[in-house]
């Protein structure tokens, strides 16, 4: 039964579920398919190497679902920014009406946004900022914990407690992210912030038959624990969860060398092209891929239709369990 809240609401969906941007995995038919199974999917803009190539992304998805879809726009430190501005005009001249920010100074993009009558989601690693993106006039916040695949910011907070801050603190809906991938998770997220609360799940999303990723990586994510992820950049104040593979423990232990790292001597180690080569070729050893803690709770690869209806049934049993332990425990 679905479980409707201002989420539901104001995103159109049958279920509290987003799928997360994700660099070279957000492409249209996962975006699809999430839509179709009842969640939010969402294009991630910066894996189409230019707006117009944008444009066509959000027009293949459109043919394959008629469900809303979203748009993520991550804004990265970099000495050349992409052209961040016509990645959004692109989109809300395609009729894309839900985006997803993310990262540093996203003022300007949210204030072009609402002033095309769009919904945006901002992602946020803590309270503070989350308050302060609240104030920018975003609709809903994503708050990521400690958890999650790709930034988890500087200040390890894990869910439990950012989330349950989140409920009592912030005055808009948001989305529990981080370390979510099987109804358990799902339940307690629900728990966490009540009616207000949607999750947002990525890594999980990677391990589905509509995921563009090589099977083999597929594979690789179902034979791999909670222990297989790590966290570099650390030293560089850009923390990044990813894959434990030979390249992310070299990118660590040079960070580790006396006088630490410059981002120059990672460059090559962390570029992103080769971190696209992994999914393209199936070898999770080529290069950095994001990946979160929850590879622990994920063993197999399902359609996202599956995996989104398994966990719906999963919430409904755990309310159901969890209302029979509170009768036992009033007898
Ligand atoms: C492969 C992969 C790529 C990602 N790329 C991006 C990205 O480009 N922009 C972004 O905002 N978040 C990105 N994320 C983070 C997700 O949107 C989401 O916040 C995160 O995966 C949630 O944690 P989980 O993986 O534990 O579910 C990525 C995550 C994964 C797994």
């Amino acid at each position: 039964m679905p479980i409707v809240t201002s989420i539901t609401k104001l995103l159109n969906i049958r279920v509290q579920l987003n799928e997360g941007g994700m660099q070279w995995v957000g492409l249209p038919r996962l975006v699809a398919a999430v839509s179709d199974a009842g969640g939010l999917g969402i294009l991630t803009a910066l894996t189409q190497p230019n707006p117009d190539a944008l444009r066509n992304a959000i027009k293949e998805t459109r043919a394959l679902t008629s469900k809303p879809f979203g748009v993520n726009i991550t804004l990265l430190p970099s000495i050349n920014p992409p052209d961040y501005a016509g990645y959004a005009r692109a989109a809300v001249e395609e009729g894309v009406k839900i985006f997803e920010t993310a990262g540093h100074s996203p003022g300007e993009l949210i204030k072009y946004f609402k002033t095309n009558g769009c919904i945006v989601i901002h992602k946020c690693t803590t309270i503070r900022h989350a308050k302060s993106a609240a104030k920018h006039g975003v609709d809903v916040l994503s708050i990521d914990g400690f958890e999650c695949a790709g930034h988890p910011g500087e200040e390890d907070i894990g869910g439990l407690v950012l989330l349950a801050r989140a409920a009592k603190e912030l005055k808009i809906p948001y989305l529990a992210s981080g370390g979510i991938a099987d109804a358990r998770g799902f339940a307690a997220a629900l728990a966490l912030g009540a009616s207000l609360t949607s999750v947002h799940v990525g890594t999980r999303f990677m391990c589905t038959v509509e995921s563009p990723i090589h099977q083999k990586i597929k594979e690789k994510i179902v034979a791999s624990t909670e222990q297989d992820t790590v966290h570099i950049f650390r030293t560089l104040n850009n923390t990044a969860r990813v894959f434990k593979n030979k390249v992310s423990m070299e990118v660590v232990s040079i960070e580790r060398r006396p006088g630490g790292a410059k981002f120059e001597d990672v460059r090559e180690l962390v570029s992103g092209q080769r971190g696209r080569v992994v999914y393209e070729k199936g070898d999770p050893d080529y290069g950095i891929w994001s990946a979160g803690i929850c590879i622990g709770l994920i063993n197999d690869i399902p359609t996202c239709e599956d995996l989104v209806l398994s966990l719906e049934k999963g919430v409904e049993e755990i309310i159901s369990d969890m209302n029979t332990i509170v009768v036992k425990a009033k007898l």
